[in-house]
């Protein structure tokens, strides 16, 4: 093993970091992806590698290089990244922006014990280097099972991959699961830790590339008017919902025992909450930003009575979209009595000054109702109304919505007079819609972590400290649920495809006097 590595600096000259409305490019660089054969790499890695590339701003020489335990030459896998790129990319295709980045598409068949196999991608980056100018700055994309993230960092390391000399960088990226629990990130974290300093482990989850989610940001601390009434004196409460309406689809093998609370709440949704819930930083540089998140995640709180405070289901069959789905347990590759919740929802609290009393509610499904994400503040009601009570009948409480997808925007709900001779209020909608106010589309959320990557921008990257908290968020529940299954005292429990969700997750709001909102 080699000594403590120590991240080293790359300017990239085509960058001012002073002035953001300048394109950010990346400099000379190329990428090394780990499971190319994989959903996430077709889907969404390979097609924002050329929607970077359509957009001018990946280098004029990037590489990329796939890595997996195929019989391919360097055509067949252009072949594979042309047809991802076809079916999935966003922006349209052009010729000649596919030709010049496919001239750096080369293929390194092994699998992730082979000596040679690394050998050849050592040489291989080194040929790209002279012959496309990639100046020694690779990143290594680990789109593979975590359990194998250990074995391919050794390796990087014994093979003089993951060094890096003067003027040149080398980073790693992860994608979650970051773990499955506290131990196993810190295990996870350790064996990354022994190879890559911190500064070059970028830790993707891919919430935080979206556009609405940075836009909690922007719309919390460029604006005067909503940070005097973001606190317990005002708020009632915030729901945080991320609903699908797709099942599981082919993903047995990932889902079964990994479930909703660790495929999601435990990633997405506690950093939507620590996004929403943070003080100001000081600015916006990683480490700023990471430090306030952390605040956030080490003051949260559970409910004593988590039987109370938390609910678990299992879609049954159902309909979707008008057709007729089956449910969980007929999913091919699902043992019949697998008790992987589908569906949690989960109630926090914030110990701290700002949001103390304040229950925030988690809830993540899938086959609900419909896809949607959103973060909902849900206000006090106004402390005295002067109106006879028949007025306020239809009066609900101001809710703030930031709707993260689809149509990406942001409603407020207030109370209006109704027209008429009467005094009689009733709730109303006040709506900002990306579409509506800004002509540019948004970039997918890998386009602008690769970038990120590349450029060795971090602020959107979870660090090591954010993993730990959040599963020690999320640990007690998951023993807690894990004991019901045990003592056989409770399991998930079943709710129809297409619906809301289970009903004890209705029951859990209700007692708080509350219930979910319909998004
Ligand atoms: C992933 C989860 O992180 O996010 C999937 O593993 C989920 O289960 C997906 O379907 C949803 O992402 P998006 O961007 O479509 O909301």
């Amino acid at each position: 093993m080699t000594g403590t590595p120590t991240e080293a600096t790359h300017a990239n000259p085509l960058r001012d970091p002073e002035d953001r409305r300048l394109p950010r490019i990346a400099g000379p660089s190329g990428m090394v992806l780990f499971g190319v054969t994989g959903d996430l790499a077709r889907k969404k890695v390979m097609p924002a590698i050329y929607d970077l590339a359509n957009r001018g701003l990946l280098p004029p020489g990037f590489s990329l290089v796939g890595f997996a335990r195929r019989d391919w030459a360097d055509q067949d896998f252009a072949q594979i990244v042309h047809d991802s790129v076809k079916e999935h990319a966003r922006t349209e295709f052009r010729e000649e922006v596919w030709r010049q980045l496919a001239e750096g598409f080369r293929f390194v068949p092994g699998d992730f014990s082979d000596d040679l196999a690394f050998d050849n991608l050592r040489r291989t980056i080194e040929e790209l280097d002279q012959a496309r100018g990639t100046g020694g700055n690779h990143a290594f994309y680990l789109s593979i099972p975590p359990k194998f993230f250990g074995d391919v960092v050794q390796q990087l390391q014994e093979h003089g991959l993951s060094r890096q000399t003067d003027g040149s960088w080398r980073r790693v990226v992860v994608e979650k699961p970051f773990g499955h629990d506290l131990a196993s990130a810190r295990e996870l974290n350790d064996s990354l830790a022994q190879v890559f300093p911190t500064g070059s482990v970028f830790r993707i989850d891919h919430y935080l590339g979206k556009e609405t989610v940075q836009n909690i940001l922007a719309m919390r601390f460029a604006n005067a008017m909503f940070e005097p009434i973001w606190n317990s004196n005002y708020v009632d409460h915030v729901q945080i919902t991320m609903a699908e309406d797709i099942g599981i689809g082919g993903r047995a093998g990932y889902y079964d025992g990994i479930g909703a609370a660790r495929d999601v709440i435990q990633n997405h949704l506690l950093q939507l909450m620590a996004l929403v819930a943070m003080e100001e930083p000081s600015d916006f540089r990683a480490e700023s930003l990471r430090r306030e998140k952390e605040k956030v995640l080490a003051a949260v709180s559970l409910p004593r009575r988590l039987d109370l405070s938390t609910a678990r289901g299992q879609y049954d069959d159902g309909w979707s979209g008008g057709v007729r789905v089956q449910g969980f347990h007929d999913e091919e590759g699902i043992p019949k009595a697998s008790t992987t919740e589908t569906y949690a929802a989960i109630k926090l609290g914030i110990d701290n000054r700002r949001w103390a009393g304040v229950p925030f509610y988690l809830r993540h499904g899938k086959r609900l109702g419909r896809r949607v994400t959103e973060v909902a503040v849900v206000f006090k009601r106004a402390p005295h109304l002067p109106f006879h009570a028949s007025a306020t009948e239809e009066l609900t409480q101001n809710t703030l919505v930031v709707r993260v997808q689809p149509d990406e925007g942001l409603t407020i709900r207030f109370g209006s007079k109704v027209p008429g001779t009467s005094m009689e209020i009733r709730d109303v909608t006040m709506d900002f819609a990306y579409g509506g106010s800004f002509t540019e589309s948004s970039p997918e959320a890998y386009e602008r972590l690769i970038l990120d990557v590349l450029l060795g921008d971090p602020p959107l990257f979870p660090r090591h400290e954010e993993v730990e908290l959040s599963w020690k968020i999320l640990d007690p529940i998951l023993e807690h649920w894990a004991r019901q299954d045990r003592n056989g005292k409770a399991k998930p429990e079943p709710y129809p495809a297409g619906t809301w969700g289970p009903a004890s997750a209705d029951k859990m709001l209700a007692r708080d006097g509350r219930t979910w909102r319909r998004p």
